[in-house]
C-alpha cells in the first residue's frame, strides 16, 4: 500500500457533523488535514487542533491560495447543504452550493492538478427503492433537489475521469449517525432533522414528544426502517477509498451502510434502554417521499475496501451519541 504519511489532505466542510469526525481521523491516522467551510451550518469549535480556512467554495481566489500553500495528496469534500424538504421549497440554493460550487473545487483542483477525490454522495440518488437491500446497480433516480445535486456532481465526475484522468470515490452514505467514541465530537444541525439526535433532545427534555410519521407501513411493527451508519465507521471507509485511489483505481461507487434496517419504533425503544429516560411518542401521519424501508446493500465496500463497520450497532450509535449530548452537570 502506498504511504502518505504527513501529507496534506483538504477537507472541504470540515467543520461539519461529519466532517469534524474526519479530520480528527485522518488526523490520527497520520495525515495533515486542511479544513475549509464557510461555517454556514458548521462549527467553529469542532476544528481542533488543525489548520482551519474560514471560506467558501465558491471564493476562487481562495481555493488558488490554498492550493498554491499546500500539495494536496487528496480532497474530501463534505459541504453541502443536506435539508430535503428546504431543497423542495428553495432548490436554486442546492443547486448553486451543492452542484455549483462544487465545480469551483474540482475546476481548481484541475487547475493545480490535485486528482484524488472523494466526494460525500448519498442513498437520496436512488429515489423510491425498486427493491432493497438497494445496491450500487439500483436505478439512479433522485426525487428530490437535494438528490439531484448530489447525482449531478456524479455525473460530472464520470466524465473528468474520462477526459482529464480525474480518480474519484462517490460514497452513498445512507444514515450517518453516532458520534466520536472519545466523546469530543457530536452531530449539531440547525433545524435538527435527523431522528437519533431528535429522540435524544426528547431524553433530555428539550423537546416534548418525538413525532412518528406513519405506523402503517408494511414493515415489521409498522414504522419506517433505515440503514443507520456511525459516523467513525464512515470515516474509515473514506481513507480506504483515498489509499485505493492511491494505489491506483480511478473510479469507485460505494454505498456506506451495514445492510441491517432499524424501524423508528426500535431507535425510540433503544433509546429508553440506554438513556432510562420516557420517550413520549405523538403519532403522525406518513410523509411525502418518506420510504417504507431504505437499507443498503454494502458487500462491495466490505469487500473491496476491506471495510468493516465496528461501532454502527443501533445500541453503540446511541449510547455515543447519548454520551455527547448531555451537558456535563447532567451526566453526574
Ligand atoms: N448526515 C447524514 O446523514 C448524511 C447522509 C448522506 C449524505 N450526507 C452528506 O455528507 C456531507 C456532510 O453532511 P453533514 O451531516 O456533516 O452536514 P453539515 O451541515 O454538518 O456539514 C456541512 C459543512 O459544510 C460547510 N459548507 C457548506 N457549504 C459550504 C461552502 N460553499 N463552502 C465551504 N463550506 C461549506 C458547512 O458550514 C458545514 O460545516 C454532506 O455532503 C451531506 O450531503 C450526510
Amino acid at each position: 500500500m502506498t504511504t502518505h504519511q504527513q501529507q496534506s489532505i483538504l477537507i472541504v466542510g470540515g467543520a461539519g457533523y461529519i466532517g469534524s469526525h474526519m479530520v480528527d481521523f485522518i488526523k490520527r491516522a497520520g495525515f495533515y488535514p486542511v479544513v475549509l467551510d464557510n461555517l454556514s451550518t458548521g462549527h467553529r469549535d469542532a476544528v481542533i487542533d488543525a489548520e482551519f480556512i474560514h471560506g467558501d467554495l465558491e471564493d476562487p481566489i481562495l481555493l488558488d491560495e490554498i492550493f498554491a500553500k499546500h500539495t494536496f495528496a487528496g480532497v474530501m469534500h463534505f459541504a453541502s447543504f443536506i435539508q430535503v424538504g428546504e431543497s423542495v421549497k428553495d432548490p436554486a440554493k442546492y443547486y448553486q452550493n451543492n452542484f455549483a460550487a462544487t465545480l469551483s473545487l474540482l475546476q481548481a483542483m484541475l487547475k493545480w492538478k490535485v486528482q484524488h477525490f472523494i466526494f460525500s454522495s448519498t442513498a437520496a440518488v436512488y429515489g423510491e427503492p425498486q427493491y432493497t437491500p438497494i445496491d450500487e446497480l439500483h436505478p439512479l433516480a433522485p426525487i428530490n433537489p437535494y438528490g439531484r445535486s448530489k447525482w449531478m456532481v456524479e455525473q460530472v465526475l464520470k466524465d473528468y475521469a474520462a477526459s482529464y484522468g480525474f480518480k474519484y470515490a462517490v460514497l452513498r452514505y445512507f444514515n450517518a449517525a453516532g458520534a466520536d467514541p472519545a466523546g469530543r465530537f457530536r452531530e449539531r444541525h440547525d433545524p435538527e432533522t435527523h431522528l437519533i439526535p431528535l429522540v435524544l433532545e426528547v431524553a433530555q427534555g428539550k423537546r416534548k414528544a418525538i413525532t412518528v410519521y406513519g405506523n402503517d407501513y408494511s414493515t415489521k411493527d409498522g414504522t419506517c426502517v433505515r440503514d443507520y451508519i456511525h459516523v467513525t465507521d464512515l470515516c474509515a471507509a473514506h481513507l480506504l477509498a483515498l489509499q485505493q485511489l492511491w494505489d491506483g483505481a480511478n473510479q469507485l461507487t460505494y454505498n456506506l451502510g451495514t445492510g441491517e434496517g432499524y424501524s423508528v419504533r426500535q431507535v425510540i425503544d433503544t433509546a429508553k434502554a440506554v438513556t432510562g429516560r420516557d420517550i413520549p411518542v405523538i403519532q403522525g401521519e406518513r410523509r411525502a417521499g418518506d420510504p417504507a424501508v431504505l437499507v443498503a446493500d454494502a458487500k462491495q465496500a466490505m469487500k473491496e475496501l476491506g471495510w468493516s463497520p465496528k461501532y454502527s450497532s443501533l445500541r453503540t450509535i446511541i449510547e455515543h451519541a447519548w454520551n455527547v449530548a448531555q451537558p456535563i452537570a447532567e451526566k453526574a
